[in-house]
């Protein structure tokens, strides 16, 4: 009788024993790593002006006849030809909206907002075939508003 009783207490102090470190043993699995922060859905940057057709046909917004002032008061016209006179250091303006140039890698491209803009703030992005990239970079720090009217200007050229 006390032979099967110590037993008894015998196996409830290993059972014990085993639940205690079996617990233990659960307490120290690692947590699960915090769930990141949901990050918010992208958000989608509307284009300030309509979005190019890539044949140049879009009108740009500004107003030409003021970039006209902006072109003559710059020098561009030292350079190029708008409205039939100017220099002939760069390539003449009337007529390229919405043309197809040669760029000095053989590619195409089309005379849309795009291109004028880079055009004008950064010349030597693309080069015009036939020309040197001499045209003066610092017109990429003139007021929003002058650039955006000098491409105005530059889309109201006809041949
Ligand atoms: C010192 C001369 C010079 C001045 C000043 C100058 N340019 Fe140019 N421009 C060039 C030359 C040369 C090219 C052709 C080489 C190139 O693409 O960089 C050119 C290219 C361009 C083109 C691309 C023409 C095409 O047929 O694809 C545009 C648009 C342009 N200039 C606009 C302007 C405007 C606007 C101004 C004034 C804010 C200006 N340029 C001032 C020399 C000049």
């Amino acid at each position: 009788m006390i032979f099967r009783y110590k037993n008894t207490l015998t196996l409830l102090a290993v059972l014990s024993l085993a639940i205690v470190i079996l617990s233990f043993g659960c307490a120290k699995t690692p947590e699960q790593p915090p769930t990141p922060p949901s990050t918010p859905a992208p958000t989608v940057v509307q284009p300030t002006t309509p979005p190019s057709t890539g044949t140049g046909a879009t009108k740009p917004a500004g107003d030409p006849a003021a970039g006209e002032k902006v072109f003559n008061a710059q020098g561009c016209n030292a350079c190029h030809v708008a409205k039939g006179s100017g220099g002939q250091v760069g390539p003449k303006l009337d007529g390229i909206w919405g043309s197809k140039i040669k760029l000095t890698n053989g590619q195409e491209v089309a005379v849309d907002e795009s291109y004028v803009r880079e055009s004008i703030v950064s010349p030597s992005a693309k080069v015009v075939a036939g020309y040197q990239p001499i045209m003066p970079t610092s017109y990429a720090s003139l007021p929003a508003q002058d650039l955006q009217n000098l491409i105005s200007f530059t889309a109201s050229l006809t041949k």
